[in-house]
């Protein structure tokens, strides 16, 4: 029979019940309250190893079998956790070289978690250990269905063997020490590096001015973590389990590039713990955040993904760890399947009875028994995902691309650039909420991504241009598709060093039919403006002068000498300008016909309202499909899954209020082909609908 992971939706949750091994009656309860809460899988082991290695060399996996068998013949699967996340004490103790080091370039005593180095030998060693002898141990058993690698990789160590590392891979990059030293720039207050020995990471008392070697750093990082990823997977393997592996990630964890850990994985899975209630932007910013961080996860490998962890009903490490209103969580589950999730699952099963997570949100409280609301609501959302399982086989394809790109990020960031913050991030979502609201899906992919199943890329703030992404862009536009490009794009290698010619470079100053010239930072309190049909717009943050590549001549005037233009056909069409500052009259927002497509470029960061309006009128042009005929309300979003000939939409109100959508084409309700076809959808406060088209 095919896995569970093929043929249902998953949901459980962490389970921990090595912090219960001496309460066998709670362990016998929990399977009976699992079956009444509908769970069908849960994660083990995470963070067992004192349970899994008491001391060096003993090992004891008999609790483990015995939980594992129980909860099979009761049908529930297992997730498997390697417990790398955490060691035991004897092991810091004896081996400390297997802790961390600090950006201060002090070790970590024992403590906490994460804490540990990726290249020490040892800590590599008894991780092989430990990981391929579960994986003999349990790697076949029936109810075993997928290697939890780790937990929420994390964090980065500077002990000696990994600065070695360090110089190692810069090696490989650059071969020679002239290549490096050019590619930084070394000559720039003398920092030319002479012998490889010279090169630390950067490190707030050391080098932290050579961006070149910040973003390499942080490559670095992201090199070495998925290289111990790929070590554990080994150890699995060699353990004899052919399973498919994932680990948790964190959506825009900010210290990894998780594209590159996509060929590693086999599934990708991440946990979610959204502010809902608390953000001072309201729940529908929550609900934006969050959907595009479900839509980054899934385009890592466009594929669905799991929902490893979400909170029932509250977390205890945030400033106001606030309660999910009711109705919230069974919102926050759907959400995450419309995107694209096969499963829900929560941080953890029973609420620990001491330890740093006591008060943290569980299935199972304190009181022990399930009726609880947060219990009620839990098994309500089991309930709903036994009827969604044709789902697993379909997955949001959409037609749109924004690119999200951590290494251009890093560049932002490490540059002395014009303002602190620049805001990436939240460019990003400004562009991203306008499809949102429209219900039109959007892939958030990287710049080494394949643009060719989309019709509509947006590359805000594209500052690197690594070898090929102009070629790239060029060429999507070449054969015919829409690009957005925004001011701060093409400036940088993938060194950071700039470009010398004009900007956006790589040919794309041609692809938009403008260059750059200057950029004006704006202070928080500024303002600038720019009216695009009819409707006038807000500009925020940096205000780019950008030259259309038109014919340019000075005419000398009865007031002096004005600049004229006369646009040809490498010009771009300007359709916005500023209005304020010096630089009223120059254009914001242009448009270029470049071979079978079109290149936008918008000069400024505008108000949300401006890219809801844009791309309206784009999607409308495009044709772009979305999941419901209809206009949305306010807070009301529509997300299509499909597949296999299955079509799904599903509609979520994240307003308390009821909403009532008139539909231009009717639609039927999931699951019922019979069922009355219908052109009005009414939904409670915090509502939802599976509908088909
Ligand atoms: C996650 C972590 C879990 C648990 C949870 C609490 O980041 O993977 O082990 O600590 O947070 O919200």
């Amino acid at each position: 029979m095919a896995s569970i992971l093929n043929r249902a939706m998953l949901h459980g949750g962490d389970y921990n019940p090595d912090q219960w091994l001496s309460s066998p009656d709670i362990l016998a309860r929990d399977i009976e309250l699992m079956k009444q809460a509908h769970v069908n899988c849960v994660s083990l082991a995470i963070f067992a190893w004192s349970a899994l290695e008491p001391e060096e060399g003993v090992y004891t996996f008999d609790w483990l079998q015995n939980v594992i068998d129980r909860l099979y013949e009761n049908g529930i699967y297992t997730v498997l956790a390697t417990p790398s996340g955490a060691r035991p004490a004897w092991m810091a103790q004896k081996y400390p070289e297997v802790l961390r080091v600090d950006e201060t370039l002090h070790r970590n005593h024992y403590g906490d978690r994460h804490n540990h180095c990726y290249t020490s030998p040892i800590y590599r060693e008894k991780v092989w250990e430990m990981d391929s002898r579960l994986s003999k141990a349990f790697g076949n058993h029936p109810g075993v269905i997928l290697w939890h690698i780790s937990n929420e990789y994390s964090g980065a160590c500077y002990c000696p063997l990994c600065q070695e590392e360090f110089r190692r891979f810069l090696k490989k990059k650059y071969k020679t020490l002239d290549a490096l030293n050019a590619a930084y720039w070394t000559g720039f207050w003398s920092h030319t590096y002479t012998d490889w020995s010279q090169i630390e990471a950067p490190v707030p008392r050391g080098e932290m001015l050579l961006h070149g070697l910040s973003v390499d750093w942080h490559r670095f990082v992201t090199q070495r973590t998925v290289d111990f990823f790929n070590w554990e997977k080994a150890a699995v393997r060699a353990g004899g389990s052919e399973l498919p592996v994932t680990t948790n990630l964190m959506s825009f964890y900010y210290d990894l590039d998780y594209t590159k850990f996509a060929d590693s994985l086999d599934l990708v899975s991440w946990d979610s713990y959204p502010s809902w209630r608390t953000d001072p932007r309201g729940d529908v910013a929550v609900a934006i955040h969050t959907a595009m961080a479900h839509d980054y996860m899934r385009s890592l490998k466009r594929q669905p993904f799991l929902l490893m962890e979400n909170t029932p009903n509250q977390v205890n490490w945030k400033q106001i760890n606030r309660l999910k209103a009711p109705g919230q969580n069974l919102l926050a589950a759907m959400q995450a399947v419309a995107h694209g999730s096969n499963s829900v699952q929560y941080f953890q099963w029973r609420q620990s009875r001491g330890g740093n997570e006591k008060f943290h949100g569980a299935v199972v409280d304190h009181y022990g028994e399930p009726d609880t609301r947060v219990f009620r609501e839990v098994a309500e959302v089991g309930k709903t995902l036994e009827q969604l399982a044709p789902l697993c086989k379909t997955c949001p394809q959409p037609q749109v691309a924004l690119i999200l790109d951590r290494e251009n990020e890093w560049a932002i960031d490490e540059a002395c650039s014009p303002r602190k913050p620049m805001r990436y991030e939240e460019t990003l979502e400004s562009h991203y909420q306008a499809f949102w609201r429209l219900g039109i899906g959007v892939d958030v992919v990287s710049a080494d991504a394949d643009l060719t199943p989309y019709r509509l890329v947006i590359a805000p703030m594209l500052y690197m241009y690594r070898e090929g992404v102009a070629e790239k862009l060029r060429a999507f536009v070449e054969a015919g598709g829409t690009l957005v490009g925004t001011y701060w794009s093409g400036l940088v290698d993938e060194n950071d060093l700039c470009y010398l010619g004009p900007t956006p470079a790589g040919g794309m100053h041609e692809v938009f039919g403008v260059r750059y010239q200057e950029i004006d930072p704006l202070r928080d309190t500024d303002e600038n403006a720019m009216t695009w049909n009819d409707k006038t717009y807000a500009l925020h943050d940096l205000c780019e002068l950008v030259e259309p590549l038109a014919d340019r001549w000075v005419e000398e005037g009865e007031d002096g000498p004005t600049a004229c233009f006369a646009a040809n056909e490498k010009t771009a069409e300007i359709l916005a300008c500023y209005e304020k500052d010096f630089y009223a009259g120059y254009p914001a927002l242009t448009v270029h016909n470049f071979g079978k497509g079109k290149a936008y470029y918008l000069a400024s960061r505008a108000e949300d309202a401006f890219y809801v309006d844009f791309y309206t009128k784009l999607a409308g042009e495009l044709s772009l499909s979305r999941a419901l005929d209809a206009d949305l309300p306010e807070g009301v979003t529509a997300t299509l899954r499909e597949g296999e000939g299955c079509k799904v939409v599903c509609v979520q109100n994240f307003n308390t209020e009821p909403v009532s959508i008139s539909l231009r084409t009717p639609v039927r309700p999931f699951g019922e082909p019979d069922g009355e076809a219908v052109t009005t959808l009414s939904l409670p406060g915090y509502g939802f609908a599976f509908v088909t088209p």
